[in-house]
């Protein structure tokens, strides 16, 4: 290890400049000029090198990273023993498509996902570069597998970016802004938000008001169900606002699917891979989907995502899919290697600081007046942050300083919906790392409330 990631390896934040420092700001001014604006940086946080929740920026300032960037490296940054299997597998076996060859860490891969993904019987796995491509396989799968056309998508869901699975993404208006056309057939549906029920609902009604749109509304005057290939969801939204709907809802949702021969599809590209603790989020709400899509966190940091279906759902002929990177053999080392570090202690190491977290923050909502909810499972916290209790009018502006106000104590968290915090670490994080993030989280909220 070189001498200098010795300052990384600390490991809580330690800031030597203002932020952002000398370096940090002509990178980021030669960025501007050469990188699509379109990208959605929060902060000046410019990276140099990480090692498990650490990151240290040009400047050598060192930050607690409670981003993992953006949900993904799930064993922590550098972790030694995926850096390891990135480096035995670069040297054996860079690339060689599995989609026109064979290599044996692919069926490796698949055997564990089928082992771990809810359900029993034979599954079949296509594999991909990013989530948005298994959103893209699923929907082909389900419309291939059907020979149906429609899909329904919810409020407020987020599910990528590229044209088939932006056709379902409906978080925010300028991710679809000037982008229609979108792909014809897919219907949005009111997803149960119980703290601000889309259907007006009570929130102990709020499951069954949506579903009730759904099936009585939707089903009868929109789309047919026989015309319904899957019902999309995210199990609990993320980009959206960290929503966690109540059990009846994602229950409802699949019997709804069993009775009309619809596919079931979780997307848990950002909820899945031991993030919430369990293997699936859906876990902690009973159900079974028949299309499981996962990403982000798989290969703690390298690009790869997978698709899990039924074998029976999975059955289409060779050409109908495929993609030349999808499923890279370095990529597989490292999905294998975050899985055996999961099953050794990091997906109960999320289920334990998950807990200690929503623990610790339970009353916020009692002691800080932005706070109007905390919600989660695992590590996948969100706060949203309301200006009255009461109107619960959204504190916008105020939750973006208060990313910023815990940036400039070292502390690196995202937003995520119009007006929600999101705490995502790596699931490498100790308690001493999660008591020092929402110290400065709670330094930083209070700073923002007395403006
Ligand atoms: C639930 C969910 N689905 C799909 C995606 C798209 O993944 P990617 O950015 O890898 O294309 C994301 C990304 O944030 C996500 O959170």
């Amino acid at each position: 290890m070189p001498k200098t990631m010795n300052a990384v390896s600390e490991k809580l934040p330690h800031l030597k400049t203002p932020l952002p420092g000398p370096e940090a700001r002509r990178i980021v001014e030669l960025d501007a000029r050469y990188i699509s604006p379109s990208y959605t940086r929060s902060y000046p946080l410019v990276a140099r090198r990480a090692q498990g929740a650490i990151v240290e920026d040009v400047d050598g300032n060192r930050f607690l990273d409670f981003s993992a960037g953006i949900a993904v490296v799930a064993a922590g940054h550098c972790h030694p023993e995926i850096v390891e299997a990135i480096q035995r597998q670069a040297a054996e076996l860079i690339h060689m498509s599995g989609t026109d060859f064979y290599y044996e860490n692919m069926i490796e891969l698949a055997s564990k996902l089928e082992a771990i993904t809810p359900g029993a019987g034979p599954k079949r796995t296509f594999f991909t570069n990013s989530g948005t491509e298994a959103i893209e396989c699923a929907l082909k799968l389900a419309r291939w597998s059907t020979g149906r056309t429609h899909f329904i998508a919810f409020y407020n869901c987020f599910h990528g970016r590229t044209f088939g699975s932006l056709s379902l993404t409906s978080s925010k208006a300028v991710q679809r802004e000037r982008m229609g056309p979108f792909l014809p057939g897919v219907v949005h549906a009111p997803y149960a938000y119980p703290y601000r029920c889309p259907m007006g609902a009570p929130p102990e009604r709020c499951a069954e008001a949506c579903l009730s749109q759904l099936e009585n509304v939707i089903l009868k005057t929109v789309v047919s169900p026989k015309d319904v290939a899957a019902i999309v969801v995210e199990p609990i939204q993320g980009e959206g606002g960290y929503v966690v709907p109540p059990k009846e809802f994602l229950q409802g949702l699949e019997r709804l699917c069993r009775q009309h021969g619809i596919l079931l599809v979780a997307d848990e590209v950002q909820s899945g891979m031991g993030r919430t603790g369990r293997w699936w989020a859906s876990e902690h709400f009973g159900i079974t989907p028949d299309i499981v899509c996962t990403a982000k966190g798989i290969a703690s940091g390298m690009p790869l995502g997978a698709v899990v279906a039924r074998a029976e759902v999975m059955s289409w002929p060779p050409g109908a899919h495929a993609s030349t990177f999808g499923g890279n053999p370095v990529c597989i080392a490292a999905a294998l290697a975050t899985m055996r570090l999961l099953e050794n202690g990091l997906l109960e190491n999320a289920r334990k600081l998950g807990d200690y977290i929503l623990g610790r923050l339970a009353d916020w909502p009692q002691r800080h007046r932005l706070v109007g909810e905390v919600r989660g499972r695992g590590l996948m916290v969100g706060l949203e942050l309301v200006r009255d209790k009461q109107s619960k009018e959204r504190a916008a502006e105020e939750r973006n300083a208060v990313v910023d106000a815990a940036f400039q104590r070292g502390l690196l968290i995202l937003g995520c919906g119009p007006n929600t915090l999101r705490l995502m670490p790596p699931l490498v994080i100790d308690q001493e790392q999660a008591d020092c993030a929402l110290a400065l989280l709670e330094e930083s909220l209070t700073e923002v409330e007395k403006q």
